[in-house]
Parts: structure tokens; C-alpha cells; sequence
């Protein structure tokens, strides 16, 4: 997608250096920095400082943090202790194990001689692929969407955390349908949850400005509220990502999005996820079995942002933080929750819609072998 009007991707290889660049999403959106990857070390820490973010970005850098590390050392014992690093950097999203596997899978047999290649070349289409499912995913969304434009004339989308494209390779998932249905000439507005603790609203408010997409920003406790509005401001669907989809359709995202769901199931608002196969756990029976993510409860004690007061020059403070509570507050800060079955309306993937439901993945991946 674009930054600043130049097409622009979340992690960009550099082959030449065997390296990684990528968009520190840390300081985003008061700075735009790329930080360069050359080790497996940085790439487990990239994922869990969530300088990379997002459930398809963490396991495309997980791909590159095996290639990485082969590129250092290609035997097995390399391989093994890198997959074990990496998987233990985030719980929650299994498109980090999926990434994981599928690379063991093809660099396993293979003579340790050839795997440092292999694993970068490996690494490189699943980077693509996930571009090619998110778009796919976008055009499937769209003509969800289209019907609902059509009967308003407008569309006003909510959205939950960032799951544009930003938290993928590139288009997204969740606000790949908005980019498509914009990018058609659909008028649409898009309502931003702040997404506290960590803000990614933020980060969605500013992919969507950079695309010149209208949205508005909302604390999330007024989620109930807007979604009750009726009227020209009706909101029409939400649509959110996921970091774990069970084979009964129980979705697991940014916690916060369970309560949107119940908000949007009692206004009869339709509730969409968008999310490519990396994302759907066919191992998984049911959402009680994900596991969630407890994160630091610094993350809620200190809120980072801009020191200051924008001055005179119109320029804005420097990036900063400010402590809220006491080092020894008590605090929870559990990083997604689980949206049962039941509240979804339908699950957007690459391959079309289907219910949420294990019969509607079921079509939609005949091939896998379901729970
Ligand atoms: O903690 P994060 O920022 O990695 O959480 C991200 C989300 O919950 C996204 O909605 C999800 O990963 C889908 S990203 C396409």
C-alpha cells in the first residue's frame, strides 16, 4: 500500500545483504522508521516488541528469522533451536506456527547445503503469497460490502485493532475489502477503535489517511453506543481480523473484539472477519483451547505518545511516554480474546465467505484435515 504516495510493503527483503528491512510499528505513527533484520535474534525480538505486529506479518517474520538464522548455521540443530526460539516469541496467533511448520516441512529433507537458499526462497513466497491471499481477500469482501453501499448509498464500517495492511505483507485483511470497495469508488466512512492498551487504532487511523480513506477515531467503551445509532450514521458492518480461527468458527483477536461482537449481534449489525488460511487452526477444536497472550501490564501503566505541546512552528512534540500508575498497580493484560462461533456473521478468506461455522470451512478447505 502507500506511504506517502510510494507503494510500500510492511517487510521488505534485501537479498544482496541477506537481510530484512521492516517498518518499526513501535513508533508509528509520530515516526516512520524501518529497522534492517539480520539475525534470527532480531527478527524473535522484532515479533515480540511487536515492532512487527499483526497475526500474517508475525509468521512471514518468522520465515525470514529461520532463513536468517540458516544463513549463519544450516544443520539441523540450527534449524531446531531457531524454530524453538520463534515459537515461543507470541502464543496467540497461529500463523506463526503455520509459518513455522511449512518451512520445516520444506527445508527438513533437504541437504543442509542447500537450505540457507531454500529457506530465503521459501521465506519469499510466503511473503507473496500472503499479499496475493489478502488481496483476494479484499475483492471477496468487497462484494459483501457492495449490496449494503448499495441500499445506503454510503457505507460506514467499524473496526477493531489494525488489521490493514500493516499487520500483513501488503492490502491487509480485514480493511482489504475497504481499500477495494474505495478504491471502486464505494463512498465509505470508516469508525476506528482506539484499541487500548497498545493504541493499534493508530495505526489504522493512519494506513487509512495515507490511502485517503475518511475515518473517525472512538474510544473503544463507545463501540455500544455508535453501533446502536440508526440513521444516516448507521454503522453498517463491522469487519475485524483474527489471530486464530478454530475449526468451529470460534475467532480469537484483539481483546476487545468479543464485546463488539455482543454490541453488534444486539443492534443486528452484520459482524464480518477477514483472515487468509494462515490464520484457521484446523487442530483447534473450539476457541476455549486458544491460547491468550498475557502482556506486560506496563503496557496499560504507561501510555506512550508525543511529550508537549505542539509549538509555535506548528511542529509536534517528540515521542515519549507518561506513566499513569504506580510501578506496583495491579493490572491485568490479557491481548485477545475469543469471539464464539455464533457471533460472527461470516469469515472472509481468500477462497470467498462461508458461515463460521466447521461445515462453511469445511467447503472452503475440502483438502485440509479437519478436528
Ligand atoms: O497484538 P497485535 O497487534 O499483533 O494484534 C493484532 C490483531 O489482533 C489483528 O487483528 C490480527 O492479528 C489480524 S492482523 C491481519
Amino acid at each position: 500500500m502507500k506511504v506517502n504516495n510510494v507503494h510500500t510493503r510492511t517487510l521488505v527483503p534485501a537479498p544482496e545483504a541477506r537481510a530484512v528491512d521492516i517498518i518499526d510499528q513501535t513508533a508509528l505513527p509520530h515516526e516512520y522508521r524501518v529497522l534492517r533484520l539480520t539475525t534470527l535474534e532480531d527478527a524473535a525480538h522484532a515479533i515480540r516488541s511487536m515492532q512487527v505486529r499483526g497475526a500474517p506479518l508475525i509468521g512471514v517474520t518468522a520465515a525470514y528469522g529461520l532463513a536468517l538464522a540458516l544463513q549463519q548455521n544450516p544443520d539441523d540443530a540450527t534449524l531446531a533451536s531457531a524454530v524453538a526460539t520463534l515459537a515461543t516469541t507470541r502464543p496467540t496467533a497461529v500463523n506463526l506456527h503455520w509459518a513455522l511448520a511449512h518451512m520445516q516441512a520444506r527445508l527438513l529433507p533437504l541437504d543442509p547445503g542447500e537450505r540457507a537458499d531454500a529457506a530465503w526462497q521459501e521465506a519469499g513466497a510466503i511473503a507473496e503469497e500472503d499479499a496475493a491471499q489478502c488481496r483476494r481477500i479484499g475483492e471477496h469482501g468487497k462484494a459483501l460490502l457492495r449490496p449494503l453501499a448499495e441500499k445506503r448509498g454510503h457505507l460506514n464500517i467499524m473496526t477493531h485493532c489494525n488489521a490493514g495492511w500493516l499487520a500483513t505483507v501488503d492490502f491487509g485483511t480485514a480493511l482489504a475489502p475497504v481499500y477495494a470497495a474505495f478504491d471502486s469508488g464505494i463512498d465509505v466512512h470508516v469508525w476506528v477503535s482506539e484499541t487500548r492498551p497498545r493504541n493499534q487504532g493508530l495505526l489504522t487511523a493512519w494506513e487509512l489517511m495515507q490511502h485517503g480513506v475518511p475515518h473517525t477515531l472512538f474510544a473503544d467503551n463507545a463501540a455500544g453506543w455508535l453501533l446502536e445509532r440508526k440513521g444516516a450514521n448507521a454503522i453498517d458492518a463491522v469487519i475485524v481480523g483474527a489471530d486464530r480461527i478454530a475449526a468451529n468458527g470460534d475467532v480469537a483477536n484483539k481483546v476487545g473484539t468479543y464485546l463488539k461482537a455482543l454490541a453488534a449481534h444486539e443492534a443486528v449489525v452484520p459482524f464480518l472477519v477477514a483472515a487468509p488460511r494462515s490464520t484457521i487452526d484446523f487442530d483447534c477444536a473450539s476457541g476455549m483451547e486458544i491460547p491468550i497472550e498475557e502482556r506486560s501490564g506496563d503496557e496499560l501503566r504507561v501510555v506512550r505518545g508525543l511529550t508537549g505541546e505542539v509549538d509555535s512552528s506548528g511542529q509536534p512534540g517528540s515521542p515519549g511516554s507518561l506513566r499513569q500508575l504506580p510501578p506496583d498497580e495491579q493490572v491485568a493484560n490479557p491481548a485477545f480474546d475469543i469471539t464464539p462461533a455464533r457471533f460472527v456473521t461470516a469469515i472472509i478468506t481468500e477462497r470467498g465467505s462461508a458461515p463460521a461455522t466447521a461445515e462453511g470451512l469445511r467447503k472452503l478447505y475440502p483438502e485440509d484435515r479437519h478436528a
